[in-house]
């Protein structure tokens, strides 16, 4: 890879600033100051360091947010506010995407990544990744909504789920229920609620594959994925 090219990935600057900071004799390889921006760098062997801070190349970038209400699971709109636009520069820089989408009022764990192969054995019908959703349902659940969302419910399109597996945690006026789903379609848990004649009133997504929201990060921040995470997703990562 072009030296600028992967200071600019790195987030050590604009391709323009970079080239003043070559210029500069801010940039070293293997310890020597190189000035040209177009060498070529072997990003396995070579030591960048830009003003002595290591330049270590990475491709991937892999984040956690527990997204707030009120914000699109989009990478840009030009009305309103996206997860995207919630990131750092730093992180922006990797040109990551939600991988699936939470609605706007939905909270919960949103995993934002720039890896296409990840997002696609995620989010793959075939792959049956389960997610698992808490929710606030106006109106009495009961076992016989389990025991349909069992055996699978039939949306307003007429397409029929596969099965749910709905936890009942307080069934009152406004219940509380845990649902675990292997499918994304759009607006699915509402319309499964829908299906046995229910609204969902608050939705959080608690979980997606091997992945548990951290309860610790403040609604509408994110932080990247720990190493155990990151070790989690490996098979996942992979065609
Ligand atoms: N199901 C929904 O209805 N909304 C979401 O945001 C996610 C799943």
């Amino acid at each position: 890879m072009r030296l600028d090219k992967l200071l600019a990935n790195m987030g050590f600057g604009s391709r323009k600033e970079v080239k003043q900071y070559l210029k500069n004799g801010a940039v070293r390889v293997n310890e020597e100051v190189v000035k040209k921006p177009n060498i070529h760098i072997d990003t396995e062997n070579d030591v960048v360091t830009c003003f002595g801070e290591p330049v270590i190349y990475q491709e991937f970038i892999y984040l956690m947010m527990n997204k707030s209400q009120g914000i699109l699971s989009a990478t840009e709109d030009t009305r309103e506010r996206t997860v995207i636009d919630l990131l750092s520069a730093e992180h922006r820089h990797f040109k990551p995407f939600p991988v699936g989408r939470l609605d706007k009022d939905t909270e919960g764990f949103l995993l934002i990544s720039n890896n296409g192969k990840l997002a696609h054995n995620l989010l793959a019908p075939k792959k049956n990744v389960p997610k698992t959703y808490y929710a606030h349902i106006e109106g009495v659940v009961t076992e016989e909504d389990v025991e349909a969302f069992l055996k699978g419910v039939t949306l307003d399109d007429g397409y029929e789920t596969k099965p749910g597996q709905l936890k009942i945690l307080k069934s009152d006026q406004v219940s509380e229920i845990e649902l675990t789903i292997t499918e994304g379609k759009f607006h699915q848990v509402k319309r499964m609620f829908e299906a046995v004649g229910k609204k969902v009133v608050y939705l959080k997504r608690l979980s997606m594959g091997p992945l548990q929201l951290d309860e610790s990060i403040p609604l509408g921040h994110y932080r990247e994925l720990t190493e155990e995470e990151l070790a989690l997703l490996e098979h996942l990562a992979e065609d």
